[in-house]
């Protein structure tokens, strides 16, 4: 597969070819995006040979506003009405069910569909422009963490994708929180920005998704790949490391103050700054040649749930 890619600043110009049926990365405040026309299912069948991506595994449809939710989902309920209503725009993805006249390539063949309307000024402005809702997954090769930065996006698709809408760093890092609001109570499948507590505020019963176990079937198809990993191994700690590390090619993230030995260290002033850094973190480590990443556990609260989701799937927990 070769194709021009072409870079743009101009959401427009973006939105032009993604219009004429091209794939197209774009920036979020959670992770980078690559989109296609929700109603073209030769585009979307592009977005998963660009990625490498198993073809069940659905994507998120992305809108400018909650007001188009209609086109691809209907049967709202109480609970998805109130998690709309305060989140979107914003790091929230819901489940809904999904409209028939949306290709099942894009669900993976399930009867829900994944929506969610970036508050990104940048993605906002794309959507806006896109004649229809944009089915997007993160912008990386499958099993690679996902993209916060576009130079990251063009290193892994560039030469494999049609466009690629140039914007700032993603501000949160992580991916959207994902609630499934097809069944009762709603089940969290995805932890995200928007932490639990947050969430129970609205839906008081809300119920965590459990990770599968072998054999059995997945609540979110996603939840049975390996993801977000880097080439180094992880190895999880509930505090920094009292010794120096085995090999001198290791690195170490965390919240604590960076202790010594290490190639490389990142220390984070908070969970917020942790999820931010964290998949730039793993990238820059896999660039050094790091063989092994020490990755202190933040506590489990707010975004805190979801840095420790990701480490773990990382670590192949
Ligand atoms: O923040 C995000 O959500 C980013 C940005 C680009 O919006 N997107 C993202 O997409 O992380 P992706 O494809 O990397 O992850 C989507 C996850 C997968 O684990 C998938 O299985 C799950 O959402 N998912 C999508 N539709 C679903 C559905 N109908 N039911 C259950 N899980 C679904
Ligand atoms: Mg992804």
């Amino acid at each position: 597969m070769h194709l021009q890619t072409i870079v743009t600043d101009s959401p427009i110009e973006a939105a032009q070819l993604l219009n004429r049926g091209g794939i197209v990365a774009f920036p979020t405040e959670t992770v980078y995006g690559l989109g296609a026309d929700v109603f073209r299912p030769e585009s979307v069948a592009g977005i998963f040979r660009a990625k490498g991506r198993p073809s069940d595994n659905p994507l998120i449809v992305h809108l400018h506003s909650p007001d188009r939710i209609g086109e691809v989902a209907c049967g709202l309920n109480a609970h998805a009405d109130a998690l709309i209503a305060r989140f979107f725009p914003g790091p929230l993805t819901v489940v809904l069910k999904k409209r028939s006249s949306v290709p099942g390539i894009v669900s993976a063949g399930l009867p829900t569909i994944g929506v969610r309307c970036p508050s990104h000024p940048v993605a906002a402005e794309f959507l806006k422009h896109c004649h229809h809702p944009v089915a997007a997954p993160s912008a990386n090769l499958s099993g690679r963490p996902s993209p916060t930065d576009w130079r990251t996006v063009f290193h892994d698709l560039g030469g494999r994708i049609d466009g690629l809408l140039r914007g700032e760093p993603s501000t949160i890092g992580l991916e959207s929180t994902i609630v499934d609001c097809t069944v009762d109570p709603p089940l969290l499948l995805r932890s995200g920005a928007i932490g639990v507590e947050a969430l129970r505020e609205l839906v008081p019963g809300l119920q965590v998704a459990t990770s599968c176990k072998p054999g059995e079937a997945p609540k979110s198809p996603g939840m049975k790949y390996r993801h977000y990993s880097p080439e180094a191994s992880i190895v999880l700690l509930d505090k920094p490391p009292e010794s120096m590390p085995p090999s001198p090619a290791s690195a170490w993230i965390g919240l604590s103050a960076p202790p010594a030995g290490f190639a490389r260290t990142m220390s984070c002033r908070s969970s917020e700054e942790y999820a931010r850094v964290l998949f730039g973190f793993f990238r820059a480590c896999d660039a050094e040649g790091i063989d092994t990443i020490y990755c202190e556990l933040p506590p489990e609260e707010g975004i805190g749930r979801a840095i420790r989701d990701r480490l773990r799937k990382a670590a192949g927990n």
